[in-house]
């Protein structure tokens, strides 16, 4: 089975625009989000109408943008640029488009007995996964060797191996535009492929991955795509002019 892997679109649908294009020759069977399909970015109806298109095909849990953004929550803990987009968002989405969005189930959500998703960690959708620290509770918050997080919109690799009781984390960021891991069974790893559309790791390209469980295998890539594009939409909404400016940074 190959699953192409999405996270942190936010709204951009440049950058997903790009990132369809870029796997249209992959083959993939289903496809897996790890939230936060809108929130900062102008084109939110475009992008649900896509993730809904996929039908049964989808494994998705919700992000805490897609919670506030439809009204599933209050907007308090969020910055004020956060906050406008957000208030933003839930005035321009389309009827079936928010009722979509308020269905995405919070995580963490089992994929296959080896395979789990989460938005934030495993642990509370909310968490960052930045440090050796915050790897350790999300993997201690579940069994599955292979775990997929999105949030922190920073492509990295956490990877767990225990020898007699002794415990070995590795950190490795992700960079580079397309990155090939085999994944050892001796071995449990937390992957965060990066955000499709707002990518904070100075890199602008959007960021996905396709896992194939046969190979036991996650391809990694960065496609090149138009933020200037992005941050035009973002600037006519109305939306906050640094919204658009950090997507030509990555920032
Ligand atoms: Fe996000």
């Amino acid at each position: 089975m190959r699953y192409l892997i999405l996270s942190d679109i936010h709204a951009n649908w440049a950058a997903l625009q790009a990132v369809k294009a870029h796997v249209r020759r992959k083959r993939f069977d289903r496809v897996v989000f790890l939230g936060d399909a809108v929130g900062y970015g102008a084109s939110p109806n475009q992008v649900l109408e896509w993730i809904r298109s996929l039908g049964p095909a989808l494994d998705a849990v919700r992000g805490n943008h897609d919670r506030v953004c439809s009204g599933l929550d209050s907007a308090e803990y969020f910055n004020r640029f956060a906050r406008q987009a957000a208030t933003w968002t839930l005035n321009h989405l389309e009827e079936r488009n928010l009722e979509f969005l308020r269905s995405f189930p919070e995580g963490p959500f089992g994929l296959t007995d080896d395979v789990a998703i989460c938005h934030g960690s495993s642990v509370d959708e909310d968490a960052y996964i930045f440090s050796a620290h915050d790897a350790q509770l999300a993997f201690a918050g579940l069994p599955h060797q292979l775990i997929f997080f999105g949030h922190t919109h920073v492509p990295s690799l956490f990877m767990l191996r225990e020898d007699n009781g002794k415990q070995t984390l590795k950190v490795r960021l992700l960079s580079g535009r397309r990155i090939v891991l085999d994944l050892d069974p001796d071995r449990r790893y937390l992957i965060n492929p990066g955000s499709v559309g707002q990518p904070r790791d100075r890199d602008p390209r959007a960021a996905y991955a396709i896992l194939d469980t046969d190979q036991r295998r996650i391809y990694l890539y960065r496609v090149a795509y138009s933020a200037s594009v992005a941050r035009r939409r973002i600037l006519n909404a109305g939306l906050p002019p640094v919204l658009g400016d950090r997507l030509l940074y990555g920032a």
